[in-house]
């Protein structure tokens, strides 16, 4: 599998929007269902783990690094990663640079990983990677004892590392990053003493999930997470079945919010409540969005969802609601811009340093197919129009805007076309397929 942006798609309304859409497995928590398992002792089995580019790059990564893991096709259950991990002072110096390519949470959570492991280490990314910030875990890295270098001293990638010995530290993060803390709990696995991690705002944790499932001692209040070392313990490894992607399902519950004859099932998705704010937020628009079965799996929250086509109402969107819906922004800027009135996102600058500048090129997007979009220095303000009209669009390279343009051409009047569609292979290989069926019958026959 290859990532090839060039591929353009060509996207028309469908008359109506039916049937059933399995999306692929949770992005977040197939990361750390590797990663965590490759630092455990033993062997382990990841059902429904997504292969995405980005967790394909993980899994390269941790091969680099000694770890043993092979894929395989498990029918309706997706694909099953098998997982041997070598125990948490099992890796070893891999012998080239590691490659993160598109993905920060390979790239961060790793740097926490490696600034433990006794040996050299470089990280690099693709260009888009190579311009996001990395002081927000260099930094703190550094205060536990790790010696890390980077671009404009440790801001940007390539990343290089020497692990060693670390302290625990007591970090005030200043900005509200799932990956940040990730990194840092996992330094603290190693370190000498209690790591704390405090947050400005509550973000998804799936890594402190997934760590106390597998033994390590975790504890904490409001917006605060502390972690003791192992101390000569293993972490046990650890069986999951990866829920499906809460971000990946938005594409499908605004087409069918939006859409003025759809209904739309979505068996099996993640509801954790630091990532369901595009389900509060959806209805509080008015979707007509049903939940039910909700249950447990793998130590997370699911739910079957159905979306029927609605009547919605624009919403405003600011301060802790953000990082619970922070990669749903641009499609729920698709939903803003055909919701009469004006929706408007505040407090959402961290989409300037996604995979794109998601504000910029939300804006830009939207604009070309007729969407009335205001830049603002820290989200959207976007006053909604009747219709779209279709028109040429571009990812600019981005996995959510490629997939919201493709929404949004579900939705417009005549033809979308989608420069740079292949974007879609980093978080969802199927979009393509699944909105063709969808957008050709009306039905995607799971
Ligand atoms: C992620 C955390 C978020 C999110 C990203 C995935 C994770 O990033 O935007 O897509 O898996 O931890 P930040 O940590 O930069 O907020």
């Amino acid at each position: 599998m290859g990532r090839s942006d060039a591929i353009e798609q060509r996207v028309q309304s469908p008359s109506c929007l039916r049937g059933t859409v399995v999306v692929p497995g949770d992005k977040s928590i197939s990361h750390r269902a590797a990663i965590l398992n490759a630092l455990a002792s033993g062997p382990a089995k990841v059902e429904g783990f997504l292969v995405g580019e980005d967790t394909r790059a993980t899994l390269d990564c941790l091969r680099a690094l000694g770890v043993e893991w092979s894929l395989e096709q498990a029918g309706r259950a997706g694909t099953t990663l098998c997982i041997r991990g070598p125990g948490l002072r099992g890796l070893r110096e891999s012998e080239d640079i590691l490659d993160a390519r598109n993905s920060g949470t390979t790239m961060r959570l790793l740097a926490g990983v490696l600034a433990a492991c006794p040996f050299f280490s470089v990280l690099t990314g693709d260009g888009s990677l190579r311009s996001r910030p990395m002081s927000r875990v260099v930094t703190p890295l550094r205060e536990m004892g790790a010696r890390v270098w980077g671009r404009g001293d440790g801001a940007y990638p390539p990343l290089a590392i020497r692990g060693g010995e670390l302290q625990g530290i007591h970090h005030r993060m200043p900005v509200a990053s799932a990956q940040v803390k990730s990194a840092l709990l996992l330094a603290g696995l190693f370190a000498d003493g209690e790591t704390a991690v405090e947050e400005p705002a509550p973000t998804r944790d799936h890594t402190e999930r997934m760590l106390r499932a597998m033994g390590a001692q975790l504890s904490g209040e409001a917006g605060l997470v502390r972690i003791r070392p192992l101390n000569g313990h293993e972490l046990t490894p650890l069986d999951v079945r990866v829920p499906g992607d809460i971000s990946a399902a938005a594409f499908w519950m605004v087409a069918a919010a939006l859409h003025p004859d759809a209904e739309l099932h979505l068996p099996g998705v993640g509801v954790n409540r630091t990532r369901s704010g595009i389900i509060d937020v959806l209805r509080k628009m008015g979707a007509a969005l049903d939940l039910t079965e909700e249950r447990e799996q793998g130590g997370e929250p699911v739910a079957d969802l159905t979306v029927r086509s609605s009547r919605l109402t624009p919403v405003e969107v600011r301060g802790d609601l953000v990082p619970r819906l922070i990669d749903e922004i641009p499609v729920l800027a698709v939903a803003a811009a055909l919701t009469p009135g004006r929706t408007i996102v505040r407090d959402a600058a961290e989409l300037r340093v996604k995979e794109s500048d998601r504000i910029a090129t939300t804006c830009g997007e939207l604009r070309r197919l007729g969407a009335h979009v205001e830049e603002l220095p820290d989200g959207l303000a976007i006053e909604g129009v009747a219709s779209l009209t279709g028109a040429r669009c571009e990812s600019h390279g981005d996995h959510r805007l490629a997939m919201a343009l493709g929404v949004a051409g579900l939705l417009a009047r005549g033809e979308t076309i989608i420069d740079g569609a292949g974007a879609a292979e980093v978080s969802y290989p199927g979009f393509w397929k699944d909105l063709a069926l969808l957008a050709s019958s009306g039905r995607v026959a799971q």
